[in-house]
């Protein structure tokens, strides 16, 4: 494929969007690799949603200290209504305001095709069509959801140039569309539609008003809104087993019925079911096969899940994060489901 020449040094991972540049884009996404794109709220850091490695990268490359759930963007409506739960207040927003600067938290479809982990492991996803004709050309050439978190590191500014993109994210991406400065310059409004009282999680591009002249009046947004994903159990349903999980249990023997997630090449015997999240000890492996292990290993008929230490480096400190927060689960009064309390050998 023809690939057009770089426009400048440093910059050499930075082109113009012409056909060509989109269409090399797109086959890098679809590779699994990350693309600086340009949006018309601020850059994106590109990748398959629907690649559990890919997204794993997104992570590695942001250096988050845990998973949070990254905005996928469509190429239209109909592509979002394949993965999320549309209701008539979703429809009359997105008939209003797409493509542009408004994301949607809505439940996830059954048979939703975007990465477990790019959601997090919550039951809810959040969904956007971008207004820029860069970003929407990446979208059809690739052919399948985008998971685009602003393409700066975990902690600073969002970038609005390419420039920004290649300063920050250069060594991650295999290349960036320049798309010229963004024209909206902050992020997308996110609006929380997954429960009865809509809110806004974090104020962006459409205004509470233009929302509230709409759907009507909107909930107040939960104290540190951004937050809320991180509490499991409230109302943004973060997912966790429903039998207990038991960390760093390596050299204990295994409990009657109880299922094993394994880290590395030699995980001990004597589990009901082992599922290992990297045989070779690869942590970005790990990222990418937590949620949906964990799910193969939610069981009722096993007691537990006994989960091997997992070294707190890098990718290491989200996944231990995010089954620090899966076990508490299981210690909130109350919070465990009936139906383990018909299994006696929980407590042995
Ligand atoms: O303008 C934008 O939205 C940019 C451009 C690149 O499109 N993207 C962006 O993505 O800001 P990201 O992944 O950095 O933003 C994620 C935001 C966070 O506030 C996160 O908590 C929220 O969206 N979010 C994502 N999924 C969610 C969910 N299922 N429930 C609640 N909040 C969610
Ligand atoms: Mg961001």
């Amino acid at each position: 494929m023809f690939l057009p020449e770089p426009m400048s040094l440093p910059e050499k991972l930075i082109f113009s969007p012409s056909a060509e540049a989109i269409a090399r884009a797109a086959a890098f996404i679809r590779e699994g690799r990350l693309v600086g794109i340009p949006t018309e709220t601020v850059y994106g850091l590109a990748a398959d949603a629907t690649n559990d490695k890919a997204v794993a990268s997104v992570f590695e490359a942001k250096g988050r200290p845990r998973f949070n759930p990254l905005i996928i963007h469509f190429a239209g409506a109909e592509a979002a209504e394949a993965a999320a739960v549309f209701d008539d207040r979703a429809r009359d927003l997105v008939r209003r305001f797409w493509p542009g600067p408004l994301t949607l938290v809505l439940p996830r479809r059954a048979d939703c095709p975007v990465s477990l982990l790019a959601c997090a492991g919550l039951s809810t996803i959040a969904v956007r069509v971008p207004d820029h004709e860069v970003a929407l050309e990446v979208l059809a050439a690739a052919g399948r959801p985008i998971a685009a978190p602003s393409a700066n590191a975990s902690g600073s500014v969002s970038p609005t140039t390419a420039a920004h993109v290649a300063a920050s994210m250069g060594e991650y991406v295999a290349m960036i569309l320049d798309g010229g400065p963004c024209r909206i310059g902050v992020e997308s409004t996110v609006l929380d539609l997954s429960d009865a009282a809509p809110c806004v999680l974090r104020p962006g591009g459409v205004s509470a008003d233009q929302i509230e002249a709409l759907i009507g009046p909107l909930g107040k947004p939960p104290a540190d809104a951004e937050a809320r994903p991180r509490s499991p159990g409230l109302a943004l349903r973060h997912y966790a087993p429903s039998i207990p999980l038991r960390l760093d249990a390596t050299g204990k023997p295994a409990r009657p019925h109880e299922a094993l997630l394994a880290f590395g090449p030699h995980p001990p015997a004597g589990y009901a079911l082992v599922k290992n999240l990297s045989a070779s000890g690869d942590l970005s492996e790990a990222a990418a096969n937590l949620f949906a292990m964990l799910r193969v290993l939610d069981r009722k008929d096993f007691g537990g899940i006994a989960v091997m230490p997992i070294p707190n480096v890098g990718l290491g400190e989200a996944i231990n994060d995010r089954l620090r927060r899966a076990a508490e689960i299981e210690l909130e009064a109350g919070a465990r489901p009936a139906h383990m309390d018909r299994h006696s050998h929980r407590t042995g």
